[in-house]
């Protein structure tokens, strides 16, 4: 029987455009998704399984029908401020559902596991750039359940015959429009798609907060394309294929952009001025997070190719112009 990959969370932003690279590269994806956020599946992805992560048949359907050969686990909620309000959400499926999948994958025998972590196992940095062994003290409930899986994916791999690489993802961004991949959160919370619409329906957009100890005020990110996070999940398979050993890398540039340099590009970028509102900081935001990339780049001989700011801008904004001609029932030509 062939091998396949399971992409778990695969309709999704980060999910999709890795199910489509694999998909490219001639592997045979399986996207189990259950499309609660209503994404579209794009079909040059691989074959759709519609479900969660959490239900047991649907994990015993695939992995008895299938010959798995590694699972990429994307599957999980991402919003801070709301797992702050509502941890129970966010402990049942970032945790207990991926508890459930590892469970399947001991008794499946799946060796291989690539798991979306976040910046947010570090909290608030000392150090920067954040390498790998900085300490790991989440300030909310999302980072709290990325850093709980963490600890999972050690202890199973500790008893079990199980390989992981967990990826720490800084700001995911930036858009495949060609291929119809880009953001779709509901609500969406993230600077460079909410900008982009701020000037696209002439609206003031909102800066949380100008007084950081930053040289403008403004909070710091390390930005990296989505394509970028694709092939560093390609790179992680290669790696475990290879028999490396179970490890955590970092993802990221290593350059920040304060958010004011993020609307300035965006302006040079579309070539119209954004209205800004200044308001009050938004709670659990540190003021820099930036990644020292280069442990990704030895071991996993991984570099990102997309990342330059003003390329994630312009693939940002057709994207965004790509889902209004949607919206309008248009086709556009970018
Ligand atoms: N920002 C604004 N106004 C907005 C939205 C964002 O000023 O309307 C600012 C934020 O305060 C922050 C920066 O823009 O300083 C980036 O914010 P995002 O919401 O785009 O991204 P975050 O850095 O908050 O979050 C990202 C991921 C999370 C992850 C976190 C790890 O999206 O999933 O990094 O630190 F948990």
């Amino acid at each position: 029987m062939k091998e396949s990959i399971l992409v778990t969370g695969g309709a999704g932003y980060i999910g999709s455009h890795t199910a489509h690279l694999l998909a490219q590269k001639g592997y045979d994806v399986i996207v189990l998704d259950d499309l609660q956020y209503h994404q579209p599946f794009n079909c040059s992805c691989g074959r759709l399984v519609k479900g969660n992560v959490g239900d047991e048949s649907i994990l015993d359907g695939i992995f008895s029908e299938n010959t798995i050969k590694a699972v990429i686990h994307f599957a999980g909620f991402i919003a801070v401020g709301e797992s702050v309000k509502n941890p129970t959400k966010y402990y049942e499926n970032n945790v207990v559902n991926t508890l459930n999948l590892l469970k399947k994958m001991v008794e499946y025998n799946v060796q291989h596991i690539i798991f979306s972590s976040s910046a947010a196992v570090y909290g608030i940095p000392d150090q920067l750039p954040l390498s790998e062994d900085h300490k790991k003290v989440p300030v909310n409930a999302y980072g709290n359940t990325k850093l709980i899986v963490e600890y999972m994916l050690s202890d199973f791999a500790r008893a079990h015959d199980i390989n992981f690489v967990a990826l720490r993802y800084f700001n995911a961004c930036g858009a495949d429009s060609e291929n119809g991949l880009g953001e779709r959160h509901e609500p969406e919370t993230h600077i460079i798609p909410l900008a982009l619409r701020a000037v696209l329906c002439g609206e003031a957009f909102n800066i949380f907060g100008d007084d950081y100890d930053t040289p403008d005020g403004t909070c710091i990110r390390d930005y990296l394309h989505a394509k970028d996070l694709a092939s560093a999940h390609l790179a992680a398979l290669c790696y475990l294929e290879n028999d490396g050993k179970s490890d955590f890398f970092n993802l990221g540039t290593g350059k920040g952009y304060s958010v004011k340099e993020v609307l300035q590009m965006i302006e040079h970028v579309i070539g119209k001025g954004i209205k800004v509102n200044v308001c009050a900081r938004r709670e659990g935001d540190p003021s820099e997070l930036v990644a020292d990339p280069n442990k990704a780049r030895r071991i996993l001989q991984w570099t990102p190719s997309f990342s330059d700011l003003s390329n994630i801008v312009m693939d940002a904004y057709h994207f965004e112009l790509f889902l209004k001609s949607k919206q309008k029932g248009v086709e556009l030509i970018l």
